[in-house]
């Protein structure tokens, strides 16, 4: 597995975008810092020293209707990274959020280079906040790894255990054995039989989350009890 290593890049999913055509499938580029990290739906994603910013480079052969799922697969791998690593279960909220007591500790952003009808490769960017500061203006809804173990964690050996999952998860994704994906995402959900506000391009809407489907999709029961189905969003918990 090729890996490269940077000090500082404007984005570690970025550099991939550009560079994936001529480095082989799984390659991982990891940044010590990145000046413009970016999140979903155009968010910036904070990325001072300290945190794990990393992606991979993915060229599978797959339908575009897999594509929900390759994040799933990367949530389930950072679940059990972060287990085998540090002992805690922390709880994922879908698609693509690893959260602890409410505050988020790790997201997952999944691009394409092409376009729909041909997909060049996959970019799955993933940041952990490890040992870096949370922002204040993020304080109330961000974690780093360090402020639940109170101490300072080894980042190579947390990147070390994350890569074996994301190994793991990622042939069961490729020889479609999705049980074991699924299953982690279903019994460590975050949103699971609770009311939710999901926001897609449709619009916002209060819903409760039913299940998870085969294809990663988020299965909801509306406010006139329709049960349906999402493939991306943007969710929160309702209090
Ligand atoms: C999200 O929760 O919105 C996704 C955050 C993804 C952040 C990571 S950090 C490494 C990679 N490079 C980026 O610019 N973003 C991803």
């Amino acid at each position: 597995q090729k890996v490269i290593v940077e000090k500082e890049v404007e984005s570690t999913n970025k550099m991939l975008k550009e560079l994936g055509e001529s480095l082989p499938d799984k390659t991982v580029f990891i940044a010590s810092k990145q000046w413009g990290g970016t999140g979903r739906l155009g968010r910036s994603w904070s990325s001072p020293e300290g945190g794990l910013w990393f992606s991979l480079l993915l060229k599978p052969v797959l339908p575009m209707e897999e594509l929900p799922l390759i994040t799933l697969t990367m949530a389930a791998a950072l679940w059990e990274g972060i287990y085998n690593h540090l002992g805690i279960q922390v709880k994922i909220k879908w698609p693509n959020d690893i959260i602890w007591e409410g505050k988020k500790l790790a997201g997952i952003l999944t691009g394409i280079k092409g376009d729909m009808d041909k997909v060049d490769y996959l970019i799955v960017g993933i940041g952990v906040n490890v040992n870096n500061p949370i922002p204040p203006e993020l304080e109330y809804i961000g974690l780093s790894l360090k402020d639940i173990v109170k101490r300072q964690l080894n980042l190579n050996h947390l990147l070390l255990d994350i890569l074996n999952c994301v190994e793991k998860y990622y042939q069961l994704f490729l020889t479609n054995k999705r049980e074991g994906i699924l299953a982690i995402n279903k019994r460590h959900s975050t949103i699971l039989g609770k009311a939710i506000e999901i926001s897609t391009f449709k619009g916002k809407e209060e819903v409760i989350a039913r299940d998870i489907g085969d294809d990663g999709s988020l299965i909801i029961e509306d406010k006139s009890k329709r049960i349906r189905k999402v493939l991306s969003g943007d969710v929160s918990l309702k209090k």
